[in-house]
């Protein structure tokens, strides 16, 4: 059976470990409630840094987690230790149980002015070690035509340089996340229909699961599935358990 992915990416929510743990603690009791209707859907956490350990199932306060939840970071350091004030290696994340983490995000290279360089070193860092990566690009304006593809392009490009092609044929190893940075946070989702023609432009270069993020909410996430994603990332509306589980329910009546 294909999964169909959901990534919840809390960003710097919530403001302290009380609230997170009632929000992953109602979704993770919806999703066990029901698990045996929901095996086509696989959903990964990632809370900030801080609340990882607390969600960690390898760590023994935590109850086990559910069959089709898993736990993401939103972020990583591309060194393996040393000197990096400040910074997290792919290997405390490995360690402490988490499996997908979140690269090249556009608010990291937007606010942080990450580059496609810093990019590609910690996509291969993820990967070295084993972990998950969800690769983010997406076209900074809204605009139709060649520019976009070309932008679009270009950044697959540069994350992916130097991976070597054996990579490529284990498609289940990386996730690609297309969204247009225009839509993330603005409440103003790029309609599914206007989201298909860059869907088949990606499936030609790329094998591996391509999900859409960029204000999803309950009412249009089962379109883009319909429209052949293969997943969502979710924003805001992952942060209000009900609206999350909305989400849920919609992706996996498809
Ligand atoms: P949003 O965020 O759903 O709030 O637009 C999406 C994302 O994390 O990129």
């Amino acid at each position: 059976m294909i999964q169909k992915l959901i990534v919840a990416n809390w960003k710097m929510n919530p403001q302290s470990l009380k609230e997170a743990k009632k929000l992953f603690n109602s979704v993770k009791n919806w999703l066990k409630r029901y698990s045996n209707v929901l095996k086509n859907i696989r959903i990964i956490i990632c809370p900030p840094f801080v609340y990882l350990p607390n969600f960690s199932p390898l760590t023994s306060n935590s109850q086990h987690l559910t069959s089709n939840i898993y736990l993401g970071a939103q972020d990583l350091f591309w060194e393996e230790k040393g000197a990096f004030t400040g910074e997290i290696s792919p290997r405390m994340l490995k360690n402490l149980g988490v499996e997908y983490v979140i690269v090249g995000h556009s608010e990291r290279r937007k606010i942080l002015e990450e580059t496609d360089e810093m990019i590609n070193k910690k996509l291969k860092a993820a990967i070295k070690a084993k972990l998950k990566p969800i690769l983010c690009i997406g076209e900074k304006r809204r605009e139709v035509g060649s520019r976009k593809y070309e932008e679009i392009r270009n950044q697959l490009k540069k994350a992916l340089k130097g991976i070597p092609n054996s990579f490529f044929r284990l498609p289940d190893s990386l996730i690609i996340a297309y969204e247009p940075v225009w839509a993330i946070g603005t409440g103003n989702p790029c309609k599914p229909e206007n989201t298909k023609e860059v869907l088949l432009f990606l499936r030609k270069i790329v094998k591996f699961p391509i999900l859409y993020g960029g204000s999803v909410n309950s009412k249009i996430a089962k379109d883009y599935i319909e429209v052949g994603f293969d997943g969502l990332l979710v924003g805001g509306a992952s942060l209000d358990s009900k609206e999350f589980i909305e989400i849920i329910k919609g992706v996996a009546r498809c």
